[in-house]
């Protein structure tokens, strides 16, 4: 069976919420990547969820919701954090997670009892919310441990059994949103995303950055932070410096432009040049990737981004993918 790509307009959102309300899934676009949707405490819905995505049980969702109301009917306690979050950057790329209300059943349930939520900036995510009426659990639209889509194409990539895919066109923001705990005294990172720590400070205050490099096993502040994820199929290695003739793939950006060039006699196969600035960097990193992958390379030489916050959820995903 082959994913059926459907445009966003009155029928296809028909559609797409018929197909969730019979408790079945459907991709849609959000501001930061495709999501697989399905409604949030359907046990059957989920299920198909971590059966497409070949995900671990173990890996919560986020559940989208359409509004601020909404997202603290799921939760037992809605700090002052949260609502001025909320406030400050719904709808948009940041997730909270909260205690879990007693009222929920318990699909979808941690064994801390919290639940991870977001409002999703995207006119067509929040017209699917709209139009089914369920709050809509939605992981990125892809096989486990891969490459996040960022286009419709790479969802039937990925997932060719998802019944259903809403197209809207390419993501804005590329990489997955910030998510953020807020069941203890002091807010604090579980991933780093979209949206910027600085940004979150400015609201927030001073935010726990845990180390990345206890991110896997037991000390693993979010549990989908596995330390090899967001991987294409070919081996990814992040460098410095670049050997004077690169065989496979490369990933670089403005400013090194030199590392896609062909030296006599060798060079890379096909070179990708991003963008300098981070937010557009993000923007076309998972594209990239995925063109890589698609030109059949065995090997990705990254040049390592640089330093510094703004760059943290790109090294973040870098650093996993080459794991
Ligand atoms: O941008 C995004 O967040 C996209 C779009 C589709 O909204 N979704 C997404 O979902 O990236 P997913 O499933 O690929 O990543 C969800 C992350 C995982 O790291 C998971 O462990 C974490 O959120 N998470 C979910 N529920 C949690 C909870 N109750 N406590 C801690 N972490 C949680
Ligand atoms: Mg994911």
């Amino acid at each position: 069976m082959t994913a059926e790509v459907v445009r966003p307009d009155r029928p296809g959102l028909r559609r797409a919420a018929d197909t969730l309300r019979a408790g079945s899934v459907c991709a849609f676009p959000t501001e930061t990547v495709y999501g697989l949707g399905a409604h949030a405490f359907s046990r059957s819905a989920v299920e198909q969820v971590y059966r497409l995505k070949n995900r671990p049980t173990w890996n919560p969702l986020i559940v989208h919701v359409p509004s601020v109301a909404a997202a603290r009917d799921l939760a037992a306690i809605w700090p002052a954090a949260a609502d001025e979050l909320a406030e400050r950057f719904w709808p948009g790329p940041l997730t909270l997670v909260v205690r879990r209300s007693p009222g929920l059943n318990d699909v979808g349930r941690t064994p801390a009892d919290t639940i991870a939520i977001r409002v999703p900036a995207h006119e067509v995510a929040l017209q699917l919310l709209d139009a089914c009426g369920l709050p809509l659990a939605a992981p990125s639209a892809n096989r486990s441990e891969g490459i996040s889509p960022t286009t419709a194409r790479h969802v039937v990539q990925s997932l060719p059994e998802v019944p259903l895919v809403l197209d809207g066109g390419p993501c804005a923001y590329g990489i997955e949103s910030t998510v953020l705990d807020l069941t203890e005294a002091a807010p604090r990172l579980l991933r780093p995303g979209a949206l910027s720590l600085r940004a979150l400070r400015a609201v927030a205050g001073p935010i726990t950055v845990p180390d990345t490099t206890v991110a896997d096993g037991s000390q693993r502040p979010s549990p989908g932070m596995s330390r090899r994820h967001y991987a294409p199929r070919a081996k990814v290695e992040l460098v410095d410096e670049f050997p004077a003739a690169a065989a496979g793939g490369v990933l670089t950006y403005e400013g090194h432009e030199a590392d896609a060039q062909s030296p006599r006699g060798g060079g890379p196969q096909v070179a990708e040049v991003l963008s300098a600035d981070p937010r557009e960097y993000a923007a076309d990193l998972y594209a990239a990737l995925h063109r890589l992958d698609d030109a059949g390379v065995d090997r990705i030489l990254v040049r390592r981004p640089p330093d510094g916050e703004d760059w943290l959820a790109i090294r973040d995903r870098l650093g996993r993918a080459a794991a």
